[in-house]
């Protein structure tokens, strides 16, 4: 099936880069959908602002940002963004209730032969498709932060995606720059997250048993293990909220109690210490926004 407009539903971290890449790189026309005007506004600064990273690299011109901006179509109104989608990228915040009646409000406005893939790094594909009258046209898109430079995109299959879902999306994934790999079976975490969870949540159990100081922790996967960020910096960056979110999933899906997420974890959500979105989370970031 050939791919030509791209709908995203959400203009939130994940959403705006993911927009961007479908624009710059994909050269897609995009509607870029939110439910308050000032999170549309918010996303399209952070674009404009990754937008001049490049340009300030030397590898686009101002030109070329007019050009992706103009492929940009920002909406409040979801029947509009998604009607004449081929693709429909599902971002919104990682809440089951929330997303599964995203994806049944798309399904009924979408055209019957788009495909309905969802950026849950969590949330079971099957439930999500489950949502819809179209399960086999729905399957999981899981973009990694930052989606503007992260090179992977996870396709995640429910038990009813078919295989047409799963080779257009791996064929989109060419299209915007990424390599893919398909995961096979709808797992909680799927690959990436089934490692990275309980690593970033043994930086946690560290912290919390004052075995070392944040820095020091980070510093030591840094340059032992040469990570490109520490767990904790990693954690801020990601959102210490989405993290024990997709922890509790894990735990709760599987009953494994490897899984389970360090109670310090839970008190800095209660503290609404979320990382760089809130100002603050192991680190300070008031300086940096
Ligand atoms: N858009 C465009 N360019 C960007 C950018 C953005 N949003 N963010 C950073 N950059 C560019 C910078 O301009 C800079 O360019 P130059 O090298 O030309 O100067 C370059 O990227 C490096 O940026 P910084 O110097 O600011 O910072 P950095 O060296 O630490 O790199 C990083 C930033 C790419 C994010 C890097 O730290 C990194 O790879 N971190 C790990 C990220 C990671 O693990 N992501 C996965 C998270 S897990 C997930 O997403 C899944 C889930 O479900 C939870």
């Amino acid at each position: 099936m050939e791919v030509k407009r791209v709908a995203v539903l959400g203009a939130g971290l994940m959403g705006h880069g993911i927009v961007q890449v479908c624009a710059q790189v994909g050269k897609f026309d995009v509607t870029m959908r939110d439910i308050e005007q000032r999170f549309i506004d918010n996303g399209m600064k952070m674009i404009q602002d990754s937008l001049q990273r490049f340009v300030k690299k030397g590898t686009m011109s101002e030109g070329e940002v007019k050009e992706v901006l103009n492929r940009i179509h920002p909406t409040l109104d979801l029947k509009a963004a998604v009607e004449n989608a081929d693709l429909v990228i599902e971002a919104v915040t990682e809440n089951p209730p929330l997303k599964k009646s995203v994806l049944a409000e798309a399904d009924k406005y979408a055209p019957p032969h788009a495909i309905i893939a969802s950026n849950t790094s969590s949330i079971s594909i099957t439930e999500i498709g489950a949502a819809t009258k179209r399960p086999e046209k729905v399957c999981g898109m899981h973009f990694f932060n930052p989606p503007q430079l992260m090179k992977l995109i996870e396709i995640v299959r429910g038990l009813k995606t078919s295989d047409e879902t799963v080779e257009t999306i791996r064929q989109i994934s060419t299209k915007l720059g990424k390599e893919s790999v398909v995961v096979k079976k709808d797992t909680p975490g799927f690959i990436v997250n089934r490692i990275l969870v309980p690593a970033l949540n043994e930086a946690v159990f560290l912290v919390a048993e004052g075995v070392a100081d944040p820095e020091d922790i980070d510093k030591a996967c840094v340059l032992g293990l040469n990570w490109p960020m520490g767990p904790l910096k990693l954690l801020d960056y990601v959102g210490i909220d989405t993290t024990l979110f997709i922890s509790d999933v894990m735990v709760s899906e599987t009953g494994d109690p490897k899984f389970r997420p360090s109670n310090l974890l839970k008190q800095m959500v209660r503290a609404n210490l979320l990382g760089r979105k809130t100002g603050r989370g192991f680190y300070d970031w008031t300086e940096k926004k």
